[in-house]
């Protein structure tokens, strides 16, 4: 047997042997709910810490420190989402190739980024969050409310940081 498909079978083995309390449907649900969602937040936390490097502007400091408490946040939120779905027996996949095939993002500036730009991209991103998360929420309930508890509190965070980010373009 090769390596790849000794790998593969302990990969088969191991969704067989992790428990749920929940039935196959309801674990399809909720795989489709979290598993974008978890996409959605590395691409966030990723973003914010390529723009935490590259803002340039007057309002410098303030927003480079701005953008590394939305990372710290959204590294804490995608690491709830994955362990949420582990718990229910659904392996999460944070790999980088799928993120960036899934991810239905722009790419975020390559290089040195104007602050009005910055806080523009943020905006726009979380925006398009909030709204996937409110939309994912809908029925989520119906199949398991641990799931439903979680995406209500990242909505909430997420629409806090709209508030901020959107404020700054005024
Ligand atoms: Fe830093």
């Amino acid at each position: 047997m090769s390596t790849t498909e000794s790998t593969h079978t302990r990969a088969v083995a191991a969704a067989d042997v992790v428990r749920s309390t929940l039935d196959e449907a309801a674990q399809a649900t909720v795989r489709d709910r979290l598993q974008p969602l978890l996409v959605d937040l590395i691409d966030l936390s990723l973003t914010a810490k390529q723009l935490h490097w590259n803002v340039v502007g007057p309002s410098f400091r303030a927003l480079h420190e701005q953008l590394d408490e939305v990372t710290d946040q959204y590294r804490l939120w995608l690491d709830s989402v994955a362990e949420r779905m582990t718990s229910v027996g659904i392996a999460p996949d944070g790999r980088v190739q799928r993120v960036a095939g899934d991810s239905p993002a722009d790419p975020a500036p390559e290089s040195w980024a104007h602050q009005s730009v910055v806080v523009e991209a943020m905006a726009d991103r979380i925006q398009a969050v909030a709204r996937a998360t409110r939309d994912r929420l809908d029925g989520l309930g119906d199949v398991d409310v641990a799931s439903e508890d979680l995406l209500i509190e990242i909505l909430d965070g997420l629409e806090m940081q709209l508030w901020m980010f959107s404020a700054q373009q005024a």
